[in-house]
């Protein structure tokens, strides 16, 4: 079933949107050579409680922590712990928060330091192939019409796009109707409705798209051993387009 957001709850959710984003930059802030996983876990943990909020992933089917911190190979759902980040480490951040019961999803990646041109241009063309995917949402367009913008768009910069992993309606629970892949055909799928709300997010791999999990059943990792990365964002459906409601903060917003 896919639900269909009144405005209020639009309203309610872009709250959460804004909250997502502010934790992200709070965690940009402190991401540097030297820190560990666990305390830029600790670090959003603090931030979204503090401003009375709730880090939607803790306890999500187990998961152990606030945040996903995913490092090179790792694609996503690496789990915070004593792990030190490093000097051209390509580190993932995925974040949810709920706000009166409306989750956000958002994720980005960052490169710590320098890295080879192909590992930037993988980051750089990660961020575009979801900002493709998204500017295809409106009333009336298809999930298939985002799936295949991103594919093209992933396969035009030889990248490979991880399958397994899907995008996601977003709402009272983190992951809802519809799935939205980030490979297909275009015409094909959902037909997207205004109020529709869903989370778009490129997992983007340097090599092969082949990826397995790791003991601890959450860490996804490329076969190759190549790095990976993910961009996402939760996108509000509108008659004429889209709202990226963990988007930055626009005038007139606080
Ligand atoms: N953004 C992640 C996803 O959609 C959220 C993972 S929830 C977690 O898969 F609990 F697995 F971290
Ligand atoms: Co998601």
């Amino acid at each position: 079933m896919i639900s269909i957001k009144s405005e209020r709850e639009i309203k309610l959710m872009r709250e959460a949107g804004i909250l997502n984003y502010k934790t992200h930059e709070e965690i940009k802030k402190h991401l540097r050579a030297g820190i560990t996983t666990k305390e830029l876990d600790k670090i959003a943990y603090n931030f979204i409680t503090s401003h009375n909020a709730v880090p939607s992933f803790l306890n999500y089917e187990g998961y152990p922590a606030s945040i996903c911190v995913s490092i090179n190979d790792e694609v996503v759902h690496g789990i915070p712990g004593k792990r030190v980040i490093h000097d051209g480490d390509v580190v993932s951040i995925d974040i949810g928060v709920a706000i009166h019961g409306y989750h956000s999803d958002a994720a980005r990646t960052y490169i710590v330091g320098e890295a080879p041109l192909e590992v930037k241009e993988l980051v750089l063309n990660t961020e575009k192939a979801l900002m493709e995917g998204i500017s295809k949402v409106r009333e009336g367009a298809k999930i298939g019409d985002i799936s295949s913008a991103i594919e093209e768009y992933a396969h035009k910069h030889g990248l490979s796009v991880v399958e397994e992993l899907v995008g996601h309606g977003v709402g009272t629970s983190i992951h809802e109707d519809p799935d939205v892949p980030n490979y297909g055909k275009a015409g094909t799928g959902v037909t997207l409705k205004a109020g529709m709300v869903i989370a778009i997010e490129p997992m983007l791999n340097l090599g092969d798209k082949e990826i397995y999990m790791l003991d601890d059943d959450w860490t996804i990792c490329t076969d190759d051993g190549l790095p990976s990365a993910h961009f996402e964002h939760t996108v509000a459906v509108t008659k004429d387009g889209y709202k990226i409601l963990t988007g930055e903060i626009c005038d007139g917003e606080e």
